[in-house]
C-alpha cells in the first residue's frame, strides 16, 4: 500500500533527481524504494516496509544503522565544530584519526592525506606515485598497471586505471592510458587455480620486465576485485604481486576501498598475505558508514620526497573543500573504539564461516555458477548453465531480477551484472544472516527456476 507520502516523494524523484548507476526509466517504472529511517541491520522505507540491508548500503555500514555511540560522536563534535578547512591548518579529530589509522594499518603506512570518497582516495595516490618519481628524478615513469576488470571508482583517473568495460568503456576518450594485466579468475579460467594464478604472475612479470622503466605503480584490489564480481585471489598471488613490484622498482598501490575495516575478515584485506603497500586508499567503513571521510595513506619515503623548502616547488597541490572533516573523523574514531570494543573483526571471521554454510543450499541451486566468499565480502554468480559456465545474456539483467525479488521478500541488495552481491552490515548475527541467506534462496530459485 503506497501512502500519500510516497506518492508525494515519488513525484520529486521523477521531476528533480537523477539517481547514480541507475537506468531512471526502468527505476521511475517500478515503485522506487525511498528509505525513512534505518536500525540496526534494517532500513525502513517511506511506506513503513522493513528490509534487511543486504549490502550494507553499499558496502559500508559496520556497525549497524542508527547506533546510539556513533550518533553521540556526531552530536558531540556538533557542539565543538562542524568543519573547518585542513588546508593550511588542522584540527582535533582529524590529527587523532590520522595516528589511529597510521597505527592500523601495516607498518610501511606513516602519513595520512584525507579526501571525501574512495574514489578521490585513488586519485590521490595516483598523483603522488606519479610525483613521487618526478621529485626523486625519475619523470619518465609516469605510466601505471593496473588489473583487467578493476574498480576503483567513478572520476575520470579511478576510470582510466578501471577495466570493467560496460562501466567503462563508453569513457575512453577522457582517459589517459595505463598499461593492464589480467587479475586471476579461476572460474573463468581454463585450468586450475594454480595454473591461473601462474598464468597470471607470467603475465604481469613480463609487463614489467618490458616497461618497468616507465611505471610509477601497480594499482590492485588486494585479495578480492569487489565490484568486478567478487573475485577472491589464489593464496599467495598478492605476495607475489608485492615481491615483483619491489624487484622492479614499481610502488604498491593497494585500494581497500571495498575490503579495508574489517570486510574481508582482516583489518585490511593486506594483512591476509603480510603485504605492505607503498600507498593505500581506504573509505566507505571509514565512518563506519555514517559520512564521507577517505583517506590516502603513504609511506614516509613518497611523503619526503615532497618535503622541502617552498621555492622547492614539491607542494603537493591537490585538496577538497571538506577534506578532514570533523564531524566525519570524529565519528570515524568512535567507529574506529567499536571495532575495538566489540572486536568487530573477530565476529566477522565468526561469521564467514557461519555464513559459508548458511550459504550451502544456495551454491546447489542449478543456476549458480559460484559462490565467491572472503570474509562477508560475498559474490553469488548466475549462470545459464552450470555445466558450460555460459552466462546468461545480459539483457535478460538476471542479477536485476533476483535483486528485485529479495527487495520484495524483505532484502536489499544489488547486482553485479549476474553477480549478486551479498555484503550485510558486519554486526551482523547468526539469525540476521540466516533470514537473510533464506531470502537469498528463494529469490534464486524463484526468478532463475529450479
Ligand atoms: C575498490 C574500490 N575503490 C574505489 C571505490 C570508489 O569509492 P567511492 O564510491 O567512495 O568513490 C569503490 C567503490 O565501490 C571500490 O569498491
Amino acid at each position: 500500500m503506497m501512502s500519500d507520502l510516497y506518492q508525494q516523494l515519488y513525484e520529486k524523484n521523477k521531476k528533480y533527481l537523477w539517481n547514480p548507476f541507475t537506468q531512471m526509466k526502468t527505476y521511475l517504472a517500478d515503485e522506487p524504494l525511498i528509505i525513512a529511517s534505518g536500525q540496526g541491520v534494517k532500513l525502513t522505507d517511506v511506506n513503513g516496509r522493513q528490509y534487511y540491508d543486504g549490502n550494507g548500503s553499499v558496502w559500508l555500514n559496520a556497525h549497524g544503522h542508527n547506533h546510539p555511540v556513533l550518533n553521540q560522536a556526531i552530536i558531540d563534535q556538533l557542539n565543538q565544530i562542524a568543519h573547518s578547512t585542513l588546508l593550511g591548518a588542522a584540527n582535533i579529530p582529524a590529527l587523532q584519526l590520522a595516528e589511529r589509522l597510521v597505527q592500523l594499518t601495516p607498518r610501511s603506512l606513516q602519513k595520512v592525506f584525507y579526501s571525501d570518497s574512495g574514489a578521490e582516495a585513488v586519485e590521490i595516490a595516483l598523483k603522488m606515485a606519479l610525483l613521487y618519481w618526478k621529485h626523486r628524478g625519475h619523470p619518465e615513469k609516469n605510466r601505471f598497471l593496473s588489473m583487467k576488470n578493476a574498480y576503483h571508482g567513478d572520476t575520470v583517473g579511478a576510470v582510466s586505471v578501471g577495466g570493467i568495460d560496460s562501466f567503462h568503456r563508453s569513457f575512453q576518450p577522457l582517459l589517459f592510458y595505463t598499461e593492464k594485466v589480467p587479475y586471476p579468475y579461476p572460474y573463468r579460467f581454463a585450468g586450475n587455480e594454480a595454473e591461473c594464478k601462474q598464468a597470471c604472475l607470467d603475465a604481469l612479470t613480463a609487463k614489467l620486465e618490458e616497461k618497468a622503466d616507465v611505471i610509477a605503480g601497480l594499482i590492485i584490489e588486494p585479495m578480492v576485485q569487489g565490484a568486478g564480481g567478487m573475485i577472491v585471489t589464489p593464496t599467495g598471488f598478492l605476495k607475489e604481486v608485492e615481491k615483483l613490484c619491489r624487484q622492479y622498482n614499481v610502488l604498491l598501490i593497494c585500494d581497500e576501498v571495498a575490503t579495508g575495516f574489517g570486510r574481508t575478515g582482516k583489518m585490511f584485506a593486506c594483512e591476509h598475505e603480510g603485504v605492505e603497500p607503498d600507498l593505500l586508499a581506504v573509505g566507505k567503513k571509514l565512518t563506519g558508514g555514517y559520512l564521507p571521510v577517505a583517506a590516502t595513506l603513504t609511506s614516509d619515503e613518497i611523503y619526503d620526497a615532497f618535503y622541502g623548502d617552498f621555492t622547492e616547488a614539491k607542494t603537493f597541490y591537490h585538496g577538497h573543500s571538506y577534506t578532514g572533516n570533523q564531524l566525519g573523523c570524529a565519528v570515524a574514531l568512535a567507529s574506529l573504539d567499536l571495532y575495538e570494543k566489540e572486536k568487530r573483526v573477530e565476529h566477522v571471521q565468526q561469521m564467514a564461516r557461519t555464513v559459508r554454510e548458511q550459504l550451502r543450499p544456495i551454491a546447489k541451486l542449478p543456476h549458480v555458477g559460484e559462490i565467491r566468499q572472503l570474509g562477508l565480502m560475498i559474490g553469488i554468480e548466475l549462470v545459464e548453465d552450470r555445466q558450460t559456465k555460459r552466462p546468461y545474456d545480459w539483457k535478460e539483467a538476471m542479477g536485476a531480477k533476483v535483486c528485485r525479488r529479495a527487495r520484495d521478500l524483505g532484502m536489499i541488495t544489488r547486482p553485479l551484472d549476474d553477480v549478486i552481491t551479498f555484503m550485510p552490515p558486519l554486526i551482523a548475527t547468526e539469525t540476521e544472516l540466516a533470514e537473510m541467506t533464506s531470502i537469498l534462496y528463494q529469490a534464486i530459485a524463484e526468478v532463475t527456476g529450479t
